[in-house]
């Protein structure tokens, strides 16, 4: 096919446009069922491992976690930079507490926090460093924080969420591990644990079709949590 930069199915959105373009569609995404299955299992036992709290959800999207943080016995704030992701998270959580805002900004006073858990926001923001410094600013001391992303060796290059017959193809950065666990102790944040998933380690394998990158390499690692606390 000849694409011409016009072409919605061939540009690459900046975050803001294509989360509004994807919110509708975010939920029904195939990726989102490995999400479900693999990455929240990990989720939920972390939450139950804590004593109820204020859990922030940095970068909640359309919600996904909000009934694990509710019915784990804590108390969840959604935050995301895109109005159109918190307004689906509105119609299914309609009582929720939800803030629009950034990471790299956050709204919140200084130690207001007991948890912060942030899936997949990373790959969007572009300094990790002012992040990681918003997060020890505003999780109080001995607070614990869960990440999760894509692993920076998982073959990608943009999130394409399908949204009936178009694509919607949203910039991403990859930082390397390394990058990532300098700027945690640069922050002044603990690293407690870090797993890599890789094809071996995940419960659900999805299926070939609309996971080939996952096939490609089978060792690769796909996605890593890493758990963090403020001393
Ligand atoms: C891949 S989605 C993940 C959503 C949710 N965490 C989940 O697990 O389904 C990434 C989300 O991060 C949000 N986001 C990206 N950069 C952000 C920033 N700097 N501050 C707040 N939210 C951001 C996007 O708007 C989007 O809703």
């Amino acid at each position: 096919m000849n694409n011409s930069p016009l072409d919605p199915d061939s540009a690459i959105l900046d975050l803001r446009t294509g989360y509004r373009l994807a919110a509708e569609f975010y939920d029904r995404w195939h990726w989102q069922e490995f999400w479900r299955r693999n990455e929240l299992p990990v989720v939920r036992e972390w939450l139950a491992s804590l004593d109820a709290g204020n859990v922030l959800d940095a970068g909640a999207g359309t919600g996904l976690y909000r009934a694990v943080i509710e019915s784990s016995g804590h108390r969840g704030i959604g935050l995301d930079i895109s109005r159109e992701m918190l307004l689906v998270q509105r119609r299914t959580h309609p009582e929720a507490m939800q803030v629009q805002g950034s990471l790299d900004a956050l709204p919140f006073r200084d130690s207001s926090l007991d948890y912060i858990l942030s899936t997949r926001v990373l790959t969007h923001v572009p300094a990790l460093l002012l992040v990681f410094r918003e997060f020890a600013r505003t999780v109080r001391p001995g607070g614990q924080l869960l990440l999760a992303d894509l692993h920076p060796e998982h073959p990608y290059s943009t999130m394409s969420i399908k949204a009936n017959r178009r694509k919607i193809s949203i910039e991403i950065r990859k930082y390397s591990i390394e990058e990532l666990k300098d700027s945690i102790g640069a922050a002044g944040l603990h690293l407690v644990e870090f797993r890599s998933y890789g094809l071996k380690d995940i419960a659900w394998k999805p299926p070939h079709e609309g996971f080939k990158n996952v096939y490609r390499d089978p060792t690769h690692p796909i996605f890593y949590t890493a758990q963090l606390v403020r001393p």
